[in-house]
């Protein structure tokens, strides 16, 4: 007969980028999970584990890691037959009793692949989830400008879009959130020109990094491929603006 504790999964999210917007709750499970585990590139870099490396300096002792290799690929059957193979790896712990961390970038559920975990163990093992700030979010701050007031409209759409779905939505909403903005920059600034938005409209990459950079004057970006970690907010009071 098995005396194993049941373990817990949680969905952590670390933040866009600087390692101090991590909650309270965040730093306390990371210190304390038995097993950590992330999305890697091939070169094994993981942009969660680097924002999340204050709470894990002080991990405790014996603590170990996961980092799951995700291909570079929009082919979802290679990534599914990943996310397959951690869910097997992580019900192994959980079954031991462990408490598993899964670093997220940004908060777990907003455009977050911690979700497809969720899909695979949340019937059968408990999991939970803690809210982290999200690149939207932190987006407005760095701006210090705010995305939505009283009556407006705000919608999120990203770089996979159409054309005409980025327009329409452009023209649609008083305030847009463009994510995945890196391989689309030529088409969402053809899309802000076609909506009359350019003026509107923000642009910023690696918020919260050592090489973020924040683009004003939209008009002086080049029309060419930018970073996966960009996006564009498009308002209709600038900071400054008073009407
Ligand atoms: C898979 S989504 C993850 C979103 C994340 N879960 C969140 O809450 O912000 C990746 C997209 O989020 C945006 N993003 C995330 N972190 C960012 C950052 N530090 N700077 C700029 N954009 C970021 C980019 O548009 C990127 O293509």
């Amino acid at each position: 007969m098995s005396t194993a504790q049941p373990g817990m999964l949680y969905g952590v999210g670390v933040g866009p980028g600087d390692p101090e917007l991590l909650t309270l709750k965040a730093v306390r499970l990371i210190r304390n999970a038995d097993r950590v585990a992330y999305l890697a590139n091939g070169e094994g870099r993981s942009q969660a584990r680097e924002i999340a490396r204050l709470a894990l300096a002080e991990a405790k002792a014996g603590q170990q890691e996961i980092p799951v290799v995700m291909p570079m690929s929009r082919d979802r059957t290679l990534a599914n037959k990943v996310y397959d193979e951690v869910a097997i790896q992580i019900a192994q712990c959980l079954r031991q009793g462990e408490k598993v961390v899964f670093l997220c970038e940004g908060d777990p559920l907003f455009f977050g692949s911690f979700a497809y975990l969720l899909e695979r163990l949340q019937d059968s093992y408990s999991c939970h989830v803690v809210p982290g700030i999200s690149s939207v979010n932190a987006a407005a701050a760095t701006l210090a400008q705010p995305l939505t007031l009283l009556k407006e409209s705000f919608a999120v759409v990203t770089g996979r879009h159409t054309d005409e779905q980025l327009r329409q939505t452009l023209q649609q909403h008083d305030s847009v959130v463009i994510m995945k903005a890196g391989e689309a920059r030529p088409r969402i600034l053809a899309a802000l020109d076609a909506a009359g938005r350019r003026d509107d409209a923000r642009y910023l990459e690696y918020i919260g990094r050592d090489n973020q950079q924040v683009e004003a004057e939209v008009a002086q970006l080049p029309a060419e491929k930018g970073p996966y970690f960009s996006l564009f907010v498009v308002t209709r009071h600038q900071r400054g603006d008073s009407g």
